[in-house]
């Protein structure tokens, strides 16, 4: 599970993260949406250990990343949104550097290092070095990274952007299993389509704070009733559509 207690973000004078609290049990898929620059990213980037709170607590399965950082860490899988590989390695190797910097590179990697890349439909390439790798390629080299070290939470930074159909359908497949196996997941994401396919509950982000939380029949009803599909639920939580202003400039 991951729990998030009035977690606050400052970049100097400005607020990105402000009071944010959240619990994602074991088993869900919780969305994460939000206009851009509403704090998403900050915020998972803070889970993950890789940004410092200015204040608040984040619990990654019961470890405060305060004071019980390794632990946290090594039982997350963050995917994040712009990821860096090194392109010199070839994806086996990438995998099993990875392994290593969780220190389960032992006896019986090379096999989990082969199920992870069949897993994610990149056995053929294991020897092949990244840099050759596509977009959508390497975004799965990174799920597959993630995935490796058997985390029970899972932290993801808009997963689906440049993925093909089935790149796509395959991680929406492998999230749902893993969440049906206890996995939690926290998912950012712009694909409302997504959103509404796959996550249990969702939180709606802006400006650092949550302004709405639910399922998707909740939020439709937060947001004013009826069947609307989600953009538009979305565009009401969030402050409405530009297209006023659009014909004001034109
Ligand atoms: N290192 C930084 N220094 C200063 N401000 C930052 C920094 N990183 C992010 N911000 C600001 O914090 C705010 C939140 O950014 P963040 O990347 O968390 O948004 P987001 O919700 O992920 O947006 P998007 O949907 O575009 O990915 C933005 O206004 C951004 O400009
Ligand atoms: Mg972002």
């Amino acid at each position: 599970m991951i729990a998030l207690h009035d977690l606050v973000k400052h970049y100097g004078r400005f607020t990105a993260v402000d009071g944010i609290s959240l619990d994602v049990k074991s088993g869900e898929i919780h969305g994460f949406l939000g206009p851009n620059g509403a704090g998403k990213t900050t915020t998972l980037r803070m889970i993950a250990g890789l940004l410092r709170p200015t204040s608040g607590r984040i619990l990654v399965n019961g470890h405060d990343l305060a004071t019980d950082a390794e632990a946290a860490k090594a039982s997350l899988g963050f995917i994040p949104d712009r990821p860096f590989i090194y392109e010199k390695l070839t994806a086996a190797e990438f995998l099993r550097f990875h392994a290593g910097l969780y220190g389960i590179d032992g006896n019986g990697i090379g096999d989990r290092v082969r199920e992870m890349l069949d897993l994610f439909e990149l056995g053929r390439w294991e020897d092949e070095l990244v840099e050759s790798f596509s977009h959508g390629m390497k975004q799965r080299l990174v799920m597959s990274a993630a995935f490796l070290h058997r985390p029970r939470s899972v932290v993801v930074d808009e997963p689906m952007v440049g993925l093909d159909p089935r790149g796509a359908r395959l991680i929406k497949d492998v999230f749902r299993r893993m969440s049906e196996r206890g996995v939690a997941i926290l998912m950012s994401t712009h694909t409302l389509e997504v959103a509404q396919e796959m996550c249990d509950r969702i939180s709606i982000i802006l400006k650092g704070r949550i302004v709405a939380q639910g399922t998707v029949a909740q939020l439709r009803t937060l947001s004013g009733g009826g069947d609307d599909q989600l953009t538009e639920v979305f565009l009401k939580l969030t402050g409405g559509s530009a297209l006023q202003e659009i014909d004001e400039i034109i």
